[in-house]
């Protein structure tokens, strides 16, 4: 492995995945894409950087035939709620950056680019427990973005040679960097509620369950996916990974029993709302798991600890 860049680093996941993956292949192999929102400062002094508008066809070009990665991991993305607000940007970067991307790793020989995928890709005529393999017609915009990086990524690998993959990850919940506006921040939110005021105001009903996974699981989902020997395997760009699945009240109960004093209340931001009733509660991950062994670590009671210890630290210092 020579080079990896990765566009969106100083997102959500990209601050923790870029540390992993210079742990892995060396500082200076590691090079953090950003754009407007800067690095996290271990991101931005622990290697190389880059800037790179992915809705800039020119920049995007002369950035992949300057680093030649072997893989790059394209993180940059407008999530779900935000998609709704800003359809203009959510097409421009969900989807020509993505065709940008792509034809980008044609020209200059990229291996592999990874593609992070969603449960946002499921929609309403989803069964609650999404097979990986299933109807997908998402009712939002980001959704559908999510389709479309799909199907291009398993049409590029057959078409071109180059080996685009993915996982559908559910919401993320960390405590380095704050999620920004997806649908499932306030499974995130609420640790800061809790640690700085004893209590949280929630956007969706308390009986809304969802997938989600904590940081290191999906670090681990997003390495695990790009390394693994896929041999002709049909999926490519398109595995189901889970990991828990809770609904607004039953984190809060876990939360209270760690924090009697914590009190919950709701109220229902219908746009957010409506995007979560239209996703599944859950995933059925058997195809990940028999074809290149994926398997979470943290379940919710290990990770609602992970989270209380770490962002205490970060908060109270
Ligand atoms: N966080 C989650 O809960 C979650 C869940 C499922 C899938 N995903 C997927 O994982 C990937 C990363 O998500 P994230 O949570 O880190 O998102 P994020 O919003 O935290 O980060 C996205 C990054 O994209 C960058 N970006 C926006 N416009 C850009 C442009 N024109 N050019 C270059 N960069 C641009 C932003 O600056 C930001 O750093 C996305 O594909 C997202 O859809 C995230």
């Amino acid at each position: 492995m020579n080079k990896i860049l990765v566009t969106g680093a100083s997102g959500q996941i990209g601050s923790e995945l870029v540390p992993a993956l210079r742990a892995k292949y060396s500082d200076e192999n590691v090079i953090a894409g950003w754009r407007r929102k800067p690095l996290t400062d271990e991101v931005a002094v622990g290697g190389p950087s880059v800037h790179i508008d992915v809705t800039n066809r020119a920049e995007v070009e002369k950035v992949v035939k300057s680093i030649k990665p072997d893989y790059i991991y394209h993180l940059s993305s407008i999530l779900s709620a935000s998609a709704e607000l800003n359809r203009q940007a959510a097409y421009a970067v969900n989807f020509e950056g993505v065709f940008n991307v792509l034809e980008a790793a044609v020209a200059n020989k990229t291996a592999r680019v990874v593609i992070p995928s969603s449960i946002g890709a499921f929609g309403p005529e989803t069964p609650r427990i999404a097979p990986n393999d299933t109807i997908q017609k998402p009712t939002g915009l980001y959704g559908i973005s999510k389709v479309f990086g799909e199907l291009m990524g398993n049409y590029y690998y057959s078409a071109t040679g180059v080996d685009v993959r993915g996982v559908r990850l559910p919401g993320i919940i960390s405590w380095k960097v704050e999620p920004a506006a997806g649908t499932t921040d306030y499974a995130v939110a609420i640790f800061y509620g809790a640690i700085l005021e004893c209590r949280y105001t929630c956007y969706l009903g308390p009986d809304t369950r969802l997938p989600m996974m904590y940081m290191p699981d999906a670090v681990n989902s997003l390495i695990g996916v790009a390394e693994a020997d896929l041999g002709d395997s049909r999926h490519r760009a398109d595995f189901n990974v889970n990991a828990v699945s809770f609904t607004p009240s039953e984190l809060a109960a876990v939360i209270k029993k760690r924090m009697p004093e914590f009190e919950m209340t709701y109220e229902v931001d219908p746009l957010r709302q409506a995007i979560a009733d239209s996703w599944p509660d859950a995933l059925d991950d058997s195809v990940a798991r028999e074809e290149w062994g994926w398997s979470p670590q943290f379940e919710l009671a290990t990770m609602v600890e992970d989270m209380f210890t770490n962002l205490t630290k970060k908060l109270k210092g």
